[in-house]
């Protein structure tokens, strides 16, 4: 079987380490684009040059150009400026739609049949960015932050409860930002709904943590934001689309009608597999929860009025 081939937009953090869990985990070989000269070049090589230690045989290729990406089959997009103290994941927004949009645009030249993910934030306006750019069908371009914030709730609730994080599922819906929607009564700890295990006190309060939790790392960071596990979580859609596990996992896709919302990115439960996003999940939500994903999706859709894509 021919190995395949993945491209990760951006070598800063969270580039270069989506980089790092793909070999590591031997997923295919990878390019990595850069636009500072030799940066994606000498962390490709360094990356290469732990192969033998770790025993992984994914070849690395750093570039500035987009030749070298040719017929990927998965296209990572980190790139963007990040978040730092003080600003929100919207003050991104413009410069970030610029830079997604170009590098769409070269992507899609040289990669007409591949599957893009989309990392830069604002995430769901950014996903919602590349998909119009592209011109591919929508099961072909979807945004990483579910998967980021669900693990985070995981995170969270394995350490109140004092057990194994696989024990741990999660959910969170919407987008990604302050109005995120963690969704306590579809997460359990082997199989039981968290919501008969742990007090609603300590619940509400891993919600509230959840819902902050990129904050929480660039307050500690200062000088940038999180990026193991974003990397892991791009990395874990990746895994699912080229060993087509026909996996559910949260992530902003093209909503035309589901959950009550029209042509728009957001988070929802949705199987990955060889064809990108093979599937929608709609789940019932209580009253409650729906108005907090139309809160959530109204917020993604002022970005996007913001941009007139
Ligand atoms: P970073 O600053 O470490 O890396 C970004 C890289 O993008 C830089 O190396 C920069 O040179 C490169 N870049 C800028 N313009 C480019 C262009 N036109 N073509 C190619 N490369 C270009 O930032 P970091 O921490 O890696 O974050 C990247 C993005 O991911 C940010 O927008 C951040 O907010 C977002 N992010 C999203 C998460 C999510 O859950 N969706 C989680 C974590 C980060
Ligand atoms: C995060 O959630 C900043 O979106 C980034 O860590």
């Amino acid at each position: 079987m021919a190995r395949k081939k993945i491209t990760v937009v951006g070598a800063g953090n969270v580039g270069a380490t989506t980089a790092h869990w793909l070999v590591s985990k031997e997923l295919g070989d990878v390019v990595l684009v850069d636009i500072i000269e030799g940066m994606p070049q000498g962390k490709a090589l360094d990356l290469a040059q732990a192969g033998p230690v770790e025993g992984y045989d994914s070849r690395l290729i750093g570039t500035n150009g987009y030749k070298e990406t040719a017929n990927s089959d998965v296209v990572v997009i980190t790139s963007g400026i990040a978040r730092k103290p003080g600003m929100s994941r919207d003050d991104l927004l413009n410069t970030n739609a610029g830079i997604v949009a170009s590098v769409t645009e070269e992507i899609v030249k040289y990669s007409p049949n591949c599957i893009i993910i989309v990392v830069s934030n604002p995430l769901d306006a950014m996903t919602q960015v590349a998909w119009k750019k592209s011109g591919f069908p929508k099961n072909r371009v979807l945004g990483m932050a579910g998967v980021l914030d669900s693990a985070r709730m995981r995170c969270f609730l394995a350490e109140a409860l004092n057990v194994s994080v696989e024990n741990v599922t999660a959910f969170v819906l919407g987008g990604h930002g302050d109005t995120m929607v963690p969704l306590p009564r579809y997460s359990t700890c082997a199989g039981i709904p968290i919501t008969e295990l742990l007090p609603k006190e300590t619940v509400d309060a891993i919600v509230t943590r959840t819902a902050n939790g990129g904050a929480e790392i660039v307050s500690l960071l200062k000088t940038g934001s999180a990026y193991y596990a974003p990397s892991s979580a791009a990395v874990e859609m990746v895994e699912a689309i080229v060993k087509d596990k026909k996996k559910i996992l949260p992530c902003a896709v093209l909503l035309e009608g589901e959950y009550g919302i029209n042509n728009l990115f957001v988070g929802v439960p949705v199987k990955i597999g060889a064809g990108g996003v093979e599937e929608i999940i709609q789940i019932n939500l209580t009253t409650e929860e729906r108005a907090a994903l139309q809160k959530s999706a109204g917020a993604v859709q002022e970005l996007i009025d913001k941009l007139n894509l």
